[in-house]
């Protein structure tokens, strides 16, 4: 049993907190935020409902989670620290900055981000060798992937324990040789994202379409054979003829017009109740256990 403390309780916040109870660890969250402190428990109850766990066991693994009222408080009798905290890169500095004032020297720290480079978030450290990414996927207790890399500092013991640790609770978890923003998972995802926002730009079809699609076909064949092992399958020399015929016509662009439009007229998706798709109440919960249920179902051993 480790005694893990969470900055941060947000979504991946609490998430990793129920991923991390499920696998027998204590964890303390802490949250500058009072209402979303105030909120974890039901947060975690809901997360536990939605993986369908029997009452008893659920009460074991919620008891495994408190809140931490304070950073100080977060910082006292953990062994590991991760930081949950949003996607910038003032924030997260500023965080680690305040955490290692509390802290031990040889204490881990893991980092949440997804796409900021990890040398970068060191930036500032007293002790850099000590951060290593970290990154689970939403949600973290149902997703098996988790994507560990070093930044430009990192001691390599630091990477290697995380990996351990990580293993230990039955994920599947990749080490990259190096820091590159985006890790491996992000940098495929978004590759797909700007095809598809490219898509529709070129008014060849609609948002649901663009689900429907990988919903029906990638998604499945994804959780199956990987574009890798899929790409020898068919032949690496038909993956090539394909690729030089279809790569002059795929997106290169840097900047998302059919986002700019959407988000100029305030529509960010479903935290303004539409985006590219309409969010009407009650779809965020429904998404969630579909999300969950779904992925569970495709689950298969790598
Ligand atoms: N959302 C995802 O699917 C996803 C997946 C993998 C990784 N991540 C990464 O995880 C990190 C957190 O993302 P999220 O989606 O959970 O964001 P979130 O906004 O849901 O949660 C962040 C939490 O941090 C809290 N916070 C902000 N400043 C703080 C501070 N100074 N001290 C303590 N708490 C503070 C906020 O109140 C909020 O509750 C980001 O780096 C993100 O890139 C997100």
């Amino acid at each position: 049993m480790t005694r893990f403390g969470i900055v941060g309780g947000g979504l991946m916040g609490h998430g990793i907190a129920v991923a991390l109870a499920q696998a027998g660890h204590r964890v303390k969250v802490y949250d500058a935020e009072p209402a979303t402190l105030a909120a974890l428990d039901e947060r975690v109850l809901r997360a536990l409902e939605r993986c369908g766990m029997p009452p008893d066991d659920m009460r074991t693994v919620r008891a495994r989670i408190t809140s931490a009222p304070t950073l100080s408080d977060l910082s006292r009798d953990v062994d590991v620290v991760i930081e949950a905290v949003p996607e910038r890169l003032d924030v997260k500095r500023e965080v680690l900055e305040a955490l290692e004032a509390r802290i031990p020297a040889v204490m881990p720290v893991w980092s949440t981000t997804s796409v900021l480079s990890l040398t970068e978030v060191a930036k500032g450290m007293r002790c850099p060798q000590r951060l290593v990414g970290v990154h689970w996927w939403n949600p973290p207790y149902v997703i098996p992937l988790v994507e560990v890399a070093p930044g430009a500092e990192t001691d390599r013991r630091f990477v290697q324990e995380a990996c351990d640790m990580v293993n230990g609770m039955g994920k599947t978890t990749v080490r990259l040789h190096r820091d590159v923003p985006g890790f491996i998972g992000n940098r495929l995802q978004f590759a797909l994202v700007r095809e598809a926002l490219h898509l529709l730009e070129q008014e060849v079809c609609d948002p649901v379409t663009i689900d429907t699609v990988m919903r029906a076909s990638l998604g499945l064949r994804w959780s199956a054979v990987g574009p890798m092992e899929n790409a020898d399958f068919i032949g690496l020399d038909l993956t090539r003829n394909i690729l030089a015929s279809l790569a002059p016509h795929l997106s290169a662009e840097l900047t998302f017009p059919a986002l700019d439009t959407l988000l100029s007229a305030g529509q960010r998706g479903r935290v303004s109740g539409g985006g590219l798709l309409a969010w009407p109440a009650g779809r965020e919960e429904e998404v969630a256990q579909r999300l969950d249920s779904g992925i569970r179902r495709h689950l298969v051993e790598p």
